[in-house]
C-alpha cells in the first residue's frame, strides 16, 4: 500500500514508529506492507520518492530538524509548492492526513481531501476539521469514486468508537451516544475530586502536557463540541455547526460543587450528548452506578444507546502519539481488507 503522509508531527511520526515496530507482524498476519512514497510538513520540507522513503531515515531527519536532512536519492524530489500539489502529482493508494485541525474552515486539510478524492486516493485521517464541517459531501464524493474515507482517530484516538458506532452496531437503531470525549477536563475533574482547586488542577494538567498553554478549547467544551459534530455526522448523518450546539465547559465548576456532588453519591463529568435531534456538551452530575461516572483521569468513554443491544460503553485512551497512530493503522488495515475482498 503506497502512502502519502500529510503532516509529520506527533501523530504522523507515531504511525511511522508503529510501522517500524510491527513491520514483520503486519506483513505476516495481514499481508500489509506499507510504503511511504511522500511526506509533507508545513515548514520542514516535502519529499517524494517513488521507490519509497526509509522509515528510519525519515525519523532521523525530523530529529535533526526537518526533511532537508533526508539525504539525496536517485529518484528523490523535494520541489513541491504545497501538500496539495504533492497529492495531485504523486501516484499513491492512500493519503494519510494529519495536519493541524481547524474547526472554523477545516483548511488546509479540506483542500488536501479534495485533491485526494479528485485523484483517486483513499483518505485516512485524525483531523477533525473536514469531518466535522463537511462529512456528508466528502462521503458522497468518496463513494462516487469508489474510495474509502476513514476517520477513527478523530474521536478518542485509536479506541474504536467510530468503527463501533458505524460498522459493528450497523443494524441497530442508534438512539443516542453520550460520553466523556475530552481527556483534559476529565483529568481536572478527577483532580478536583481529590481536593484540588480548579486553578491547581488546570496547572497540573498543563504541566503534564494534557492541556495547552491556552486551555480554552478544552475547559470551554469546544474540543468536545468539535467531536460532537463528527459523531452527529457519523452516527446520524447530520451536519450542524458549532453555533447550533449547546456548549458549556467546566470553567464554572468549583470545589464546593464537586463536594456537594460527592456528598450526594454523584460525580461531575463533562458529558457530550448526540442524538438525531441535536448535540450538547455540559457538566452533568452522574450517579456512581453510571459506567461513565467510573471513567477517571484522562481516560475517555462513550455509551451508545441502541434499540437491539441496549447500552454499550467503550472506554479507553482519548489521545496520544501511539494511540492516534494506531487509529490510522486500524483504518489502513480496514482499507486493505476491503481491497483484498474485492
Ligand atoms: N496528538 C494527538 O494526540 C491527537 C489525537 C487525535 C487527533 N489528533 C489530530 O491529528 C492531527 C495531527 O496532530 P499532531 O499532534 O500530530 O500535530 P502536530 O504535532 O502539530 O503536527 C502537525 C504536522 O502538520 C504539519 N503541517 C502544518 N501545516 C501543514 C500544511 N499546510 N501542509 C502539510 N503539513 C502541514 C506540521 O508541519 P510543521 O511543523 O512544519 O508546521 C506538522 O508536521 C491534528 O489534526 C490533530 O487534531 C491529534
Amino acid at each position: 500500500m503506497r502512502l502519502i503522509l500529510i503532516g509529520f508531527g506527533t501523530v504522523g511520526q507515531g504511525l511511522v514508529e508503529i510501522f517500524q515496530q510491527k513491520a514483520e507482524q503486519l506483513a505476516a498476519s495481514y499481508g500489509f506492507v506499507p510504503q511511504i512514497v511522500a511526506v509533507a510538513t508545513g515548514t520542514r520540507g516535502i519529499l517524494h520518492d517513488p521507490d519509497g522513503l526509509s522509515l528510519d531515515v525519515l525519523l532521523q531527519a525530523m530529529q535533526a530538524g526537518g526533511l532537508q536532512h533526508y539525504p539525496d536519492q536517485p529518484r528523490l524530489r523535494r520541489e513541491f509548492s504545497s501538500a496539495e500539489q504533492l497529492i495531485r502529482t504523486v501516484d499513491a493508494d492512500v493519503v494519510v492526513e494529519v495536519s493541524p485541525t481547524n474547526l472554523q474552515h477545516a483548511q488546509p486539510a479540506l483542500t488536501h481531501f479534495q485533491a485526494a478524492l479528485e485523484t483517486g486516493k483513499h483518505i485516512v485521517t485524525a483531523n477533525k476539521g473536514p469531518i466535522a464541517l463537511a462529512y456528508p459531501q466528502l462521503r458522497t464524493q468518496a463513494q462516487q469514486n469508489g474510495l474509502q474515507l476513514r476517520f477513527e482517530g478523530t474521536v478518542m484516538a485509536g479506541t474504536p468508537v467510530i468503527a463501533t458506532g458505524m460498522e459493528l452496531l450497523a443494524g441497530c437503531q442508534m438512539l443516542e451516544a453520550r460520553g466523556i470525549i475530552n481527556g483534559t477536563t476529565n483529568y481536572m475533574l478527577t483532580s478536583m475530586e481529590g481536593g484540588m482547586s480548579y486553578e491547581a488542577a488546570l496547572k497540573q494538567a498543563q504541566d503534564l502536557g494534557y492541556a495547552e498553554a491556552d486551555p480554552t478549547a478544552d475547559v470551554g467544551g469546544w474540543d468536545a463540541a468539535g467531536k460532537v459534530l463528527i459523531l452527529m455526522a457519523a452516527l446520524f448523518g447530520k451536519t450542524v455547526s458549532l453555533q447550533e450546539l449547546s456548549v458549556e465547559g467546566i470553567t464554572a465548576i468549583t470545589a464546593d460543587d464537586i463536594r456537594a456532588a460527592q456528598a450526594a453519591g454523584e460525580r461531575y463529568k463533562l458529558i457530550a450528548t448526540v442524538s438525531a435531534s441535536g448535540g450538547s456538551v455540559r457538566p452533568v452530575r452522574l450517579p456512581l452506578a453510571d459506567p461513565l461516572a467510573q471513567v477517571m483521569n484522562a481516560t475517555n468513554a462513550i455509551t451508545f444507546r441502541t434499540d437491539l443491544m441496549g447500552d454499550i460503553t467503550v472506554i479507553g485512551a482519548g489521545a496520544g502519539r501511539q494511540q492516534t497512530g494506531f487509529a490510522l493503522l486500524a483504518d489502513l488495515l480496514a482499507i486493505q481488507r476491503i481491497s483484498v475482498s474485492k
